[in-house]
């Protein structure tokens, strides 16, 4: 549905280049959720820009619906662009214009007669559940209440992409919860596929089928997210199990371990310990639920040094866990290993 290939932006200026974005390779697949996390500056937003346009990037490939975006012009480019809703972190809604009237702007912007738009308003704001609303001003509706008009006014072209740039970042917990529940219904009922950025680990597990982590321009990490969270070394699977620092004890193995569907129910910390005689020390660990999926991560200690545990390593490997050993100078050590690169689905 969406196909970046090696994208790059350079923003110019006052003898200053700035690499926003530096050769990124993104294919979002119909349907699906796709987040980008990363920290601010990372290039985000920019990037995102560069998948509707509102950026022109330097190089690269834009195709989203099977049309190669940088080779439409005019009345083309702006019907393939009325297939791409954006929604924002600061909502952006006009002040002087009720719930309904702000719906309402963009099917005047594209055209769409009076007689028809009133039918539209009313049908996206129960989509997005503000029927009750429709005549109240923005500054007399809550922040939650204010992101769902501009997911309405966004699917006012019945696009079949949605990008959203930190849409629940100015949101409570709460707040947060329903919109990407909101969010979840709308992929689910429309089909529709979502494109968004982030800060929050949180989101990411609410809502994302695949990730990727953002860096200096650059995915450092990519994939389904289980898949991602399975994997030794994986930011994001850090980010959502934080476990304390790894400071591997002298004649210990410290070691990580993450366990995803049918390995989470096996008894395996005890298994490990009958079968090798030994007296396994729990340091750390969560247990998530990740796409409906649970995924859990387990810091261990073991007596002997990692070549002594060479068995009870591959027991763990065996029992179809990712195992991580956290002593430093191995070759699974994460800081040696290059970046993690999965096939998105
Ligand atoms: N219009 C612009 N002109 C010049 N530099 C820019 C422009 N927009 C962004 N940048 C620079 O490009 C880099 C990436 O910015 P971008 O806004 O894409 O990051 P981001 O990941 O969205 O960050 P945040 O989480 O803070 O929103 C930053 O170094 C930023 O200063
Ligand atoms: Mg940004």
């Amino acid at each position: 549905m969406i196909q970046i290939e090696k994208l790059r932006k350079v923003y110019r200026g006052r003898g200053r280049e700035v690499t926003a974005v530096d050769g990124v390779d993104l294919t979002v697949a119909e349907g699906e959720v796709f987040g980008v996390l990363g920290r601010s500056g990372a290039g985000k937003s920019t990037l995102l820009r560069c998948v509707n346009l509102l950026e022109r990037p330097d190089e690269g490939r834009v195709v989203v619906g099977g049309r190669d975006l940088l080779a439409l012009r005019g009345g083309e480019l702006r019907r393939a662009r009325q297939g791409i809703g954006m929604i924002h972190q600061h909502f952006g809604l006009l002040a002087s214009r009720t719930v309904a009237g702000n719906v309402a702007f963009p099917l005047e912007v594209m055209g769409v007669p009076r007689a028809e738009r009133a039918g539209r308003v009313a049908e996206l704001l129960d989509l997005v559940g503000l029927t009750e609303h429709a005549k109240a001003y923005p500054a007399r509706i809550s922040g939650g209440q204010k992101q769902r008009v501009g997911i309405a006014r966004a699917l006012a072209g019945r696009p079949k992409v949605l990008l959203s740039d930190e849409a629940t970042s100015a949101l409570d917990p709460e707040t947060t919860a329903s919109i990407l529940e909101l969010l979840r219904d709308l992929n689910r009922r429309l089909g529709l596929t979502i494109l968004l950025i982030t800060h929050e680990m949180e989101v990411v597990k609410r809502i994302c089928d695949s990730a990727a982590v953002m860096r200096e321009g650059r995915f450092t990490e990519s994939g389904p997210v289980p898949a991602l969270l399975a994997r030794p070394g994986s930011e994001l699977a850090r980010g959502l199990f934080p476990l304390p620092p790894a400071e591997p004890r002298d004649g210990t193995t410290l070691v990580e371990v993450t366990f995803t569907g049918g390995a989470t129910d096996e008894p395996f910390v005890s298994a490990l310990a009958r079968k090798y005689a030994l007296d396994v020390n729990i340091l750390g660990g969560a247990v998530e639920t990740v796409g409906g999926e649970r995924v859990g991560r387990l810091q261990l200690e073991l007596p002997g040094d990692p070549a002594q545990n060479a068995a009870q390593l591959a027991f763990l490997r065996e029992s179809g866990l990712a195992v991580e050993v956290r002593n430093p100078g191995r070759v699974d050590d994460p800081a040696q290993a290059g970046p993690v690169q999965e096939d998105a689905r």
